[in-house]
């Protein structure tokens, strides 16, 4: 389970005022022309930010993951700029670690910083519309995406590190999306073969300066040689979106740093190339959202003016709304640019051996509707099989990662139901299902003990695999031995669940 949207692993001390100041001394030239108050700004990222969770829609409603953390004694309260995103949003403690709570294990809620919310609302986002996240890892934007679009249609992640890929895939499992078809590329040079896209998402790498609350090391590394390094490969992937938007389809350019280098600058780059064909659409019209306190782009920056309307850029600064910094463009292509043909589809194969599979697993767990019919069940390795969206249609290029969520093993004796298997399906299961209500038993199964459960908790059990819920939200897999023996299945690379409860 990845961690890079939640927490940094090694605590650093939280550097000086005076430290902070003196590395960011270039920007004080904005304050009291663009943005106020820059001992307020110094302030802010001396203060260790808060951690924000959504509640994933469809799987539970927001008051959930509030109730139960309220019964841990735990303050939350609800972002009231993030009242129109995909999840309900709410504030934690700074420091709480949501992905060691089996909510977190059951894919109820996902950490991510608030801001960081914000540019797929800037996507403007309707099921049927085809999407595609440039620089896609951890994910937290990807599924947002993913849920937003009703878990429905296709989204494309891609990324360049397969490391992070691993994370992002983590995340999409765990929270249940069957929309994605993951990719690794330079980003810069993701084939055109794989477009036309309604909306593409550029969340660029950056040099992370607006990430200070959260990882006050970087303080040491802040410099504008960084940003001028970055800002080439910044201005190349923005350039893709740009060639693989649909005409008249929006691209949503952000990062999360100050530097103007990795900003308006990139943008203003990418618009004049265009020579038209490209507009900035201004943030009042797309981040009128409720006690939010969002400031201009720069126009002017070190002796180089930009044109007027790069006003229009969104520069979220941390004191204005007590979160971390960032920096959003919403673009449009013009409806009359040229634009790219529809791609080849990537065939997903379901042979008859698999689709006894299928059936195999339904009649196991009781689960009524057959799998096949719900989801583009298909193979992608002889490790097993995976589940798409019915409408989840790849294209052919770029080579994919995964499509989908891999749901079962079928290279093992006997085949296992996958843990994201069993969040997913787990709700239709009425055969094989045992909860484990009490919590004691609950953190046992997460640990990976043996249980042994009493004759009441087996009784729509036998012998064989079983799904565990708790509070009726499926945990995952465990097998029932003849012996009355419970025993735990749960992974242990999500073994970050069982630390706390
Ligand atoms: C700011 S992070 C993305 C965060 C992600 N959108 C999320 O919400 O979880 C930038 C990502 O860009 C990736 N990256 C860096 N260079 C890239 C390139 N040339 N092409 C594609 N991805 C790249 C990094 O590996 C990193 O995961």
């Amino acid at each position: 389970m990845s961690s890079a949207d939640t927490h940094p692993s090694t605590p650093t001390p939280v550097p000086s005022p005076a430290a902070l100041a003196e590395a960011l001394a270039r920007y004080r030239p904005l304050f009291g022309q663009v943005v106020d108050e820059w001992d307020g700004f110094i302030d802010s990222l001396c203060r260790p930010l808060g951690t924000c969770i959504w509640s994933r829609p469809g799987r539970c409603d927001g008051a959930v993951p509030a109730a139960v953390l309220a019964a841990q004694g735990v303050p939350s309260a609800p972002v009231p700029w993030l009242a129109d995103a995909p999840g309900t949003a709410l504030m934690l403690p700074p420091g709480f670690k949501a992905g060691q709570h089996w909510w977190y294990c059951a894919g109820l809620a996902h950490a991510q910083e608030a801001v960081s919310q914000l540019p797929v609302l800037a996507l403007d986002l309707c099921p049927g519309q085809r999407v595609l996240d440039l620089c896609a890892a951890p994910g937290g934007k990807t599924a947002q995406i993913a849920l937003a679009l009703g878990n429905r249609g296709t989204v494309l992640a891609n990324d360049f590190a397969m490391d992070r890929i691993a994370a992002l895939q983590g995340n999409l499992d765990r929270l249940g999306v069957v929309n994605v078809t993951t990719s690794r590329c330079d980003g810069g040079n993701y084939p055109a073969a794989a477009g036309p896209f309604d909306r593409v998402l550029v969340d660029a790498p950056c040099s992370s300066e607006g990430t200070l609350r959260r990882n006050p090391g970087l303080v040491a590394k802040l410099g504008p040689e960084r940003s001028t390094r970055m800002a080439g490969r910044q201005r190349a992937l923005l350039r893709k979106a740009v060639q693989l938007c649909r005409p008249g389809g929006r691209i949503v350019y952000s990062t999360c740093t100050f530097a103007p280098e990795e900003n308006e600058l990139v943008v203003a780059d990418i618009l004049a190339e265009q020579d038209g064909r490209l507009k900035l659409l201004p943030a009042p019209a797309w981040a009128d959202l409720p006690g939010f306190v969002g400031g201009p782009g720069i126009t002017l920056w070190q002796g180089r003016t930009l044109p007027a309307d790069l006003a229009g850029c969104l520069r979220v600064w941390p004191h204005a709304n007590d979160s971390g910094g960032f920096f959003i463009a919403v673009l449009e292509k013009e409806a009359a640019a040229p634009g790219l043909p529809e791609p080849e589809p990537l065939a997903l194969a379901l042979d008859d051996e698999d689709a006894e599979w299928c059936i195999g697993l339904a009649a196991h767990y009781g689960i009524a509707e057959p799998i096949a019919a719900q989801f583009r069940a298909h193979r992608q390795t002889r490790r097993g099989l995976h589940l798409a969206a019915r409408d989840h249609v790849p294209p052919a290029a770029p080579r994919p990662e995964g499509s989908g969520l891999f749901f079962h093993r079928t290279n093992i004796r006997p085949p296992k139901l996958t843990t994201a298997g069993a969040l997913l399906l787990g709700p239709q299961a009425t055969r094989q299902v045992l909860d484990l209500d009490a919590a004691a038993e609950r953190d046992a199964y997460l640990r990976r003990q043996t249980l042994r459960p009493t004759p009441a908790q087996t009784a729509a059990c036998g012998s064989g695999q079983v799904i565990v819920r708790h509070r009726g939200y499926a945990l995952g897999v465990a097998v029932l031995h003849r012996s009355g023996e419970l025993e735990s299945l749960f992974p242990r690379k999500w073994s970050g669940c069982t630390a706390a409860v």
